[in-house]
């Protein structure tokens, strides 16, 4: 007979969203009674609170992390014909969001350590066309950001970080977000700070940026009626804003819980054939995925399933396979290391709340596949 066991899921959103029940179904209710759906007072004081958040001076919210890009990318001047230079591995969010813009990207390699732009590649990849860099703090843990704002500011170039995995990480001392021109932020539901649908967000220091970014996302108005450029929806709704406003409070003490599930995973699979991810000199890495490394990994992955432990892959390939980018410059040709790692990678079960009880089951079952591999 087989034995009973608990399954691990991949993500736990029910568990924190049942904790914040009481709070916040009376925070949507008040929007519901007001029906101020749109731009309401929520949206202000959450635009507010999350660039205190980060530290930042302003804060524009949209629709979704794809248009925080998206839009970014435009109110830092990107358009038609320019370039801009990205990691070869993010999610095609990333990629998509750049092309929106009617800009070209170009996909730079990554380390094989941390998984985030080579910045020792992004040179080659320059050309007269380049306007920006959008490196990307993949998982919840920022690269060499100083190297990559010596390169900008060298070349002339914007800097607009994809944070949308990184809410809370920090690079020396300094919340990821703040490092270049505009930060972009992702509240899908699963994200460390996640809506009960989409929504995402824009910080950034500079005042001329964000009242571009108001006007982007609001059919280009200032006033009513009266419409200054061609412009888009995308805004938050209030709705989500009131969701977000009751759970940005949480967010420090998620974010250590999942540094303590890091550090537990680190424990238990010491001596594990996994190759566990480490922390920049400099970083705090937030988890958002803990991904690791197994030359075996698909048997490993249908093992671990069999034994109802659920785990992911982030990303299966990297974009230059996607189809609106197969003839897509990168640097160098074909991205050796994103096309190595996609085969290797993996991701743990990591969530707020994932237990140590869950955390060792997790292990066991992956020192018990390395030993029966032998
Ligand atoms: C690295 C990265 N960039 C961009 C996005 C896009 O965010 P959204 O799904 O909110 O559009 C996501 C999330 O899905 C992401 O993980």
């Amino acid at each position: 007979m087989k034995a009973v066991t608990v399954p691990v899921p991949f993500v736990d959103l029910k568990t924190q969203c049942n904790e914040l029940t009481s709070e916040i179904m009376p925070a949507i209710e008040n929007v519901i009674r007001r029906a101020a759906f749109i731009l309401g007072a929520e949206v202000d004081e959450f635009e507010e609170k999350f660039a205190d958040y980060c530290d930042s001076g302003y804060c524009v919210s949209v629709a979704s992390g794809t248009d925080a890009i998206h839009l970014a990318l435009r109110a830092v001047g990107v358009g038609p014909g320019d370039e801009v230079i990205t990691a070869g591995n993010s999610f095609v969010a990333t990629t998509f969001a750049i092309s929106h813009t009617g800009a070209t990207p170009v996909l730079v390699d990554i380390n094989p350590s941390d998984h985030n732009l080579n910045v020792n590649l992004i040179e080659q990849a320059i050309s007269p066309k380049t306007k920006a860099i959008v490196p990307v703090h993949l998982y919840g843990q920022p690269g060499n950001m100083q190297a990559i704002q010596e390169i900008a500011e060298k070349h002339g170039l914007k800097i607009v970080e994809d944070s949308c995995q990184a809410h809370g990480s920090e690079y020396f001392g300094k919340r990821t977000g703040t490092l270049g021109d505009a930060g972009c932020f992702s509240f899908y539901p699963g994200k460390n700070l996640g809506a009960f649908g989409d929504g995402g967000a824009i910080v950034t220091q500079d005042p001329k940026v964000a009242e571009r970014l108001r006007l982007l996302r609001n059919y280009g108005q200032r006033e009513k009626n009266v419409h200054s450029m061609l412009a888009f929806n995308s805004r938050l709704d209030t709705l989500q804003a009131a969701v977000l406003l009751v759970k940005l409070p949480y967010l420090d003490d998620w974010n250590n819980q999942r540094r303590k599930a890091a550090a537990l995973y680190h424990q238990y699979l010491a001596d594990s054939e996994l190759v566990l991810p480490t922390e920049n000199e400099g970083a705090r890495h937030v988890y958002h995925l803990f991904v690791v490394k197994h030359p075996q990994r698909k048997q490993l992955m249908e093992y671990l399933n069999q034994q109802d432990i659920f785990c992911g892959i982030h990303y299966p390939n990297p974009l230059n396979q996607a189809t609106p980018y197969l003839d897509v410059r990168s640097a160098p040709n074909n991205l050796p290391v994103c096309t190595k790692l996609a085969d290797e990678i993996f991701s743990l079960p990591m969530f707020p709340g994932i237990t140590e009880s869950q955390i060792q089951r997790v292990s066991k079952a992956i020192k018990s596949f390395d030993a029966s591999a032998h």
